[in-house]
């Protein structure tokens, strides 16, 4: 099973700690600096009421042990109620502050990303299924925001409470501390090595999961395909063994989340017998270190992995989200390959409201593509050379065989695209020189598979201009013979049409689109198989009406079925990106080429299966 590169890409964080990365991540943190600096704040505070009780618990024992009990009781029971009065409160505040940090950071994050996703060009979207964008702006966002507010808690407290540890026990007896500091180094490396085992083990285990729900998913939706070619036997040989590593890195993974716990609270307990040893020696030969002091020795000893395990385990979630981060923060980052120059950025700021770099309207009477290269990819050049001139409000047909590139000639004629070489004038003028809004507004693109979203019909069709009146939407319905099939459905043009049309057919969608280029009035047309799931008759009948909207503008008509373009101004009939033959219908049908065999063979096709149909229905 070959793994799309996106899910390579959730690999890719094996590596180093990307620290520049997390500092700019941290800058999103940084922005709502009331929560960043209380979370800060609060590990600070945290780290102070844990460092005071093990020395309160000293003095307690000092105090007893001198056989002043009665007032040290009471004082140490006052002292006790106080940090544990102040921690609960501080648990409340840090809380409160990472609920308001996280969700204020994933709100930052979906925001700019997704304002980023609406200025990005298609081509953008041409490598990521949107399956997995969907996923950068959720999952994760969440993974990221949820992070943040824990890992600066943990790293303040930690830090602070290991100086704060480290401080209290030079105060008590320099000595005896350097003897329980020993256990430091191994700590540290100890739990830097274990959290990054697990690390590694956890992704081969999420990993092999994402790869038997892939399976598990080929295996359903492939399951006739699979009988019929008679391959069971593979596929139940292909899941058994991702889940035999499954079982193995899931064992592996518990293995060592096993070990890691004792390696630890073993460290701890040398900690704890330096402590009694060197100290149990010093208070034999009579020195200066109580009992108290002593105990309070033992419990820092014991207290010391805490934070150093905190801190690794938080480096590891960051290290664990590292490939998260680094995606969210390039689609933040991302620079729109088609945008505004900066002088026509420029030029807008100062353009008069209402004018024509404002959005406003101007005529446009020709389009004209110079010398035109355009690939997808590199090596594969869709045209070459490719010039034409479209003036006086023509309707442009493009004809031909299926990834000849006449989606692509209409594509980059709604600059969708750019032309990688060459240019291509709006009435004359690159039309890179002018503001992409203005241009990208006078524009009406219906596409093979349009898409509506989730609201009525009406709504549906006013997205074309929203100022439009009730009598002005059935109009536009009307003028494409939308309206009857509107008028009888349940529902009319209140009716739902559900998550990007589904409640309707394709053909119903291509009416709706249709309608709605019509409200929205543009300069320019492009129809890319805008009817070609619509019956045969239905078609005819959008045909005039269609001939009517396109007349004095200029549009750009694909169409599989010739029938339909036969009225279009010029037809080009395209293939390997060039124009290989040009004229009007009756033209080209005279000159006998390309287009008249294309021609006679469809129309050959449609009389015979006219006349099944009419077979049948005798
Ligand atoms: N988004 C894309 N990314 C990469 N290659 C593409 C992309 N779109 C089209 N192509 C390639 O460019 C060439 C021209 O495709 P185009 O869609 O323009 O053809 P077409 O004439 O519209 O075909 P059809 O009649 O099937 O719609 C094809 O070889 C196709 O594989
Ligand atoms: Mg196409």
């Amino acid at each position: 099973m070959s793994a799309s590169p996106f899910i390579q890409e959730e690999e890719y964080a094996g590596g180093r700690f990307d620290w520049s990365l997390w500092r700019r991540i941290l800058g999103h943190a940084r922005s709502h600096r009331r929560w960043f600096w209380t979370m800060i704040c609060s590990g600070l505070v945290l780290a102070g009421t844990e460092t005071l009780l093990p020395i309160s618990n000293a003095w307690l024992i000092d105090e007893a042990v001198a056989g002043r009990t009665g007032a040290a009781f009471m004082w140490y029971a006052i002292l006790y109620v106080a940090l544990v009065t102040a921690f609960s409160i501080i648990v409340w505040i840090f809380i409160r502050a990472a609920g308001h940090l996280s969700t204020g950071v994933a709100y930052d994050l979906r925001e700019q990303g997704f304002a980023r996703l609406q200025t990005l060009p298609f081509s953008y979207y041409d490598t990521r299924p949107t399956g997995w964008l969907v996923s950068r702006l959720t999952s994760d966002c969440t993974k990221i925001s949820g992070l943040l507010p824990w890992f600066l808690l943990d790293l303040a407290w930690g830090s602070s409470f290991l100086t704060g540890i480290a401080v209290a026990m030079f105060i008590l007896d320099w000595q005896l501390a350097l003897w329980v500091l020993v256990i430091v180094p191994p700590l540290a490396l100890v739990s830097w090595y274990f959290q990054r085992k697990l690390l590694r083990s956890s992704r081969l285990v999420r990993r092999t999961n994402s790869i038997i729900t892939g399976v598990y998913n080929e295996g359903l939706m492939g399951v006739r395909t699979t009988r019929t070619l008679a391959r069971e036997d593979e596929s139940l040989a292909e899941f058994q063994e991702q889940s035999g590593d499954l079982k193995r890195f899931t064992i592996r993974n518990s293995l060592q989340s096993a070990v890691y716990l004792p390696c630890i609270i073993s460290l701890g307990a040398v900690g704890v017998g330096m402590a009694i040893w060197k100290g149990g020696v010093q208070i034999q030969a009579g020195s200066d270190l109580s009992l108290g002091d002593l105990i309070a020795f033992m419990q820092f000893a014991v207290l010391f992995s805490m934070p150093i395990q905190e801190i690794a385990a938080r480096i590891t979630d960051l290290q664990a989200a590292q490939a998260a981060a680094e995606r969210i923060q390039t689609l933040i980052e991302t620079v729109p390959e088609i945008r505004d120059s900066p002088e026509v950025a420029e030029a807008m700021r100062s353009a008069p409201p209402g004018g024509p770099e404002d959005g406003g309207r101007s005529d446009i009477t020709t389009i004209e593509f110079k010398h035109v290269d355009f690939w997808y990819k590199p090596d594969e050049p869709v045209l070459l050379d490719f010039n034409l001139r479209v003036a006086d409000g023509q309707t442009v047909a493009l004809v031909g065989a299926t990834g000849g590139g006449k989606s692509t000639i209409a594509s980059l004629a709604a600059r969708f695209y750019e032309p990688r070489r060459g240019e291509i004038l709006i009435d004359g003028v690159e039309y890179r020189q002018r503001s992409l809004h203005w241009y990208q507004s006078q524009l009406g693109v219906v596409l093979q598979t349009p898409h509506l979203f989730s609201g009525t019909i009406r709504e549906n069709i006013r997205y074309g201009r929203l100022d439009a009146s009730q009598a002005e939407v059935e109009q536009a319905a009307r003028l494409v013979n939308a309206h009857n099939f509107i008028e009888s459905h349940d529902g009319g043009y209140d009716a739902e049409v559900g998550e990007g049309g589904s409640k309707l057919s394709v053909g119903q969608r291509q009416l709706i689109a249709l309608a709605r280029a019509v409200l929205a009035d543009p300069q320019i047309f492009i129809m890319d198989e805008a009817t070609s799931s619509v019956d045969t008759e239905t078609e005819q009948l959008i045909q005039s009406a269609i001939d009517t909207v396109l007349a004095g503008r200029i549009a750009f008509v694909i169409a599989h079925r010739l029938s339909t373009i036969r009225a279009a101004d010029v037809i080009l009939v395209i293939d390997h990106g060039r124009i290989v033959e040009q004229g009007t219908h009756r033209e080209l049908l005279a000159a006998k080429g390309r287009y008249w065999r294309l021609y006679t063979r469809q129309e050959a096709e449609e009389e015979e299966a006219a006349m099944g149909r009419d077979g049948r229905a005798d």
